[in-house]
């Protein structure tokens, strides 16, 4: 991992809390601006002693279409009256917010965007400190990315996931089990009137997905960057712990702007490092890292891809946790969560990395309490998968380096050599995957092109291939699976992603034709493309076409500048040392 000179950080983040006087609008009269601004604000019925606080900004991320955010109301009023008992002055504040399946073409289009809202108002409006309230996939992410950038003292507040559900006696929730039922359905296992009931079953309450998806990695990551308060990736959206965490940040955001903690101190490379070993030990989504990769570019850290696959070697998955696991993050939560999981992982953690209380993780590490019995977060003597949860891959097919998610993959598969059944896009998936008449067998590979970060655009989770109905009739439930794109956190199997250059790019993944052999060895690392090196020049010679391209607006801004997945797909001139992709 490489640290670059971070030329973003806001260099008015000062140490003194500058409250209302801070930033002030420029009408080249600054006595009379922020006359103006007080008598606005004194209109909403606010004292000059409450006026003369530190402020802290909320960025609220309540929306209808994002009912992982449901409980939004009560977190706002939670970290207000954190921040009101510390001498601050709340301001909260509305952003983006991204409903994972609310939005198309797919949220990663629009995870920038909201890191740009977050950044430009944390910049715009007054405030000593920010308090980030964010849950659903993209939101941690694009929060944490534009905080890095604004550079004020900055600390994460997490919606929580939602609680499970139950189905004829079974435990169920989203989204794990939503993929899960939807194959059996698929298969014609269980009947329409069965698939509609387990609609009702699946998210119990308001809050993130349950399993250990891409909202609970990045809840985890959070807090293993120090970015939390102690114990706040874990506690469910619903209940009185998430509230008490929520009124916790709000105080200790007071605290920051106090002692001028600005998120530099925290977002280091050893915070990095941490936050690698958790993603691997909690056998995360494989976002995760592309998210990772995005925040670190904001400091000019470069997260490197061979380091994780070194980690993962020596970290093994301790979290039982679907869908590398059993369990679902209430379970998590009470097994001691975030806590019990860094005591396990001290060796092999950076101690010294510091957190937003102001304390390294090592002293917080000590301040857990005793451990207990319980069975989801596992010793590192007895881990449920001996290695990290991603290994990264290489090969002709993938010069830039490919992932998998060996911990979610069929053993079986893991050592596999197949013939190539390509889909060229996700049109060209939709019109033939369920043909009874598709020429695949059990042992193939599927391929499929055109979903990475300009092909899609915005690398949709579309790398979980669905099985081909004529597969799935047979029983068949993995595959093996490649793309350029993206998979769900919460989804399974033997699938191999963010191949890079990806195929809009003219990759080698452009080049493959059905009939082409495969070969993946996760052991050796290694994707093949099992062609002569002649044969994939002339083929890549002949796929040469510009960088895709929009007429105007925001796809237009997406296309010219977004990067590669090992460079988290962020903008290229969002990054700390802009560097244009190599690819
Ligand atoms: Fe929002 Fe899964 S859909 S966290």
């Amino acid at each position: 991992m490489s640290n670059k000179k971070n030329t973003s950080k806001n260099d008015n983040a000062a140490a003194d809390p500058q409250g209302f006087r801070g930033g002030l609008t420029n009408y080249g009269d600054a006595g009379f601006s922020l006359f103006l601004r007080k008598a606005f604000i004194k209109g909403a019925g606010y004292t000059d002693s409450a006026l003369d606080r530190p402020v802290i900004g909320i960025a609220n991320t309540g929306s209808s279409y994002n009912p992982c955010h449901g409980n939004m109301p009560q977190l706002i009023e939670a970290v207000k009256r954190g921040i009101m008992l510390a001498g601050g002055l709340p301001m909260d504040f509305p952003t983006i917010s991204i409903g994972e399946s609310f939005a198309q073409p797919t949220s990663m289009y629009l995870r920038n965007l909201m890191s740009m809202d977050t950044e430009e108002m944390i910049r715009a409006q007054p405030m000593d400190a920010i308090v980030m309230i964010g849950g659903c996939d993209k939101t941690v992410p694009a929060q944490l990315m534009g905080a890095a950038s604004a550079g004020l003292p900055s600390i994460q507040l997490i919606t929580g996931a939602m609680l499970t559900g139950s189905h004829r006696g079974e435990v169920v929730g989203a989204c794990t089990d939503c993929r899960r039922y939807w194959g059996r359905y698929r298969a014609e296992e269980i009947d329409t009137a069965e698939i509609d009931e387990v609609n009702n079953r699946l998210v119990a309450s308001v809050g993130t997905c349950s399993v250990m998806g891409t909202a609970s990695t990045m809840a985890c990551i959070a807090e293993a960057l120090g970015m939390t308060v102690p114990g706040g990736a874990s506690p469910p959206a619903v209940t009185s712990d998430r509230m008490r965490v929520a009124e916790d940040t709000g105080a200790q955001a007071v605290r920051m702007a106090l002692d001028g903690l600005t998120i530099d101190k925290i977002l280091t490379p050893a915070a990095f490092r941490n936050a690698m070993v958790v993603l691997l030990a909690i056998g995360g989504s494989t976002n995760g890292i592309v998210h990772l990769a995005a925040i670190a570019g904001r400091m000019g850290i470069k997260i490197d891809l061979e380091e994780l696959d070194l980690m993962g070697r020596n970290t093994p998955v301790l979290v039982d946790l679907k869908p590398s696991g059993q369990h679902y993050m209430e379970h998590f939560h009470a097994a001691g969560g975030m806590g019990t999981l860094l005591r396990e992982l001290k060796p092999l953690l950076a101690l010294d990395a510091l957190t937003v209380t102001g304390r390294t993780l090592g002293e917080e590490i000590e301040r857990v309490g005793a451990p207990f019995k319980q069975d989801v977060i596992r010793p590192m003597s007895k881990p449920i998968y001996p290695q990290g949860g991603i290994a990264y891959l290489k090969g002709n097919l993938a010069p830039g380096g490919a992932i998998i998610k060996q911990s979610a993959a069929s053993p079986v598969l893991m050592e596999h050599e197949g013939r190539a059944v390509v889909f060229e896009n996700l049109e060209d998936l939709a019109l033939r995957i369920d043909n009874l008449d598709l020429d695949v067998k059990a042992d193939d590979i599927l391929v499929l092109k055109n979903i990475g970060p300009l092909g899609g655009p915005g690398m949709p989770e579309a790398g979980y291939i669905p099985i081909p109905k004529k597969l799935a009739l047979q029983g068949v439930k993995d595959i093996v699976r490649i793309s350029d794109g993206r998979m769900s956190g919460t989804a399974f199997g033997t699938i191999v992603l963010h191949v890079m250059p990806e195929s809009a790019l003219g990759g080698p993944l452009a080049c493959v034709q059905n009939g082409d052999r495969i070969r993946l060895s996760v052991e050796r690392r290694e994707l093949s493309l099992l062609i002569e090196e002649t044969e994939m020049a002339a083929r890549l010679a002949s796929l040469a076409k510009p960088r895709p391209s929009a007429e105007r607006g925001y796809r237009k801004l997406f296309l010219q500048s977004v990067t590669q997945a090992d460079q988290g797909v962020d903008f290229d001139f969002l990054q700390a040392n802009p560097t244009k992709d190599s690819s």
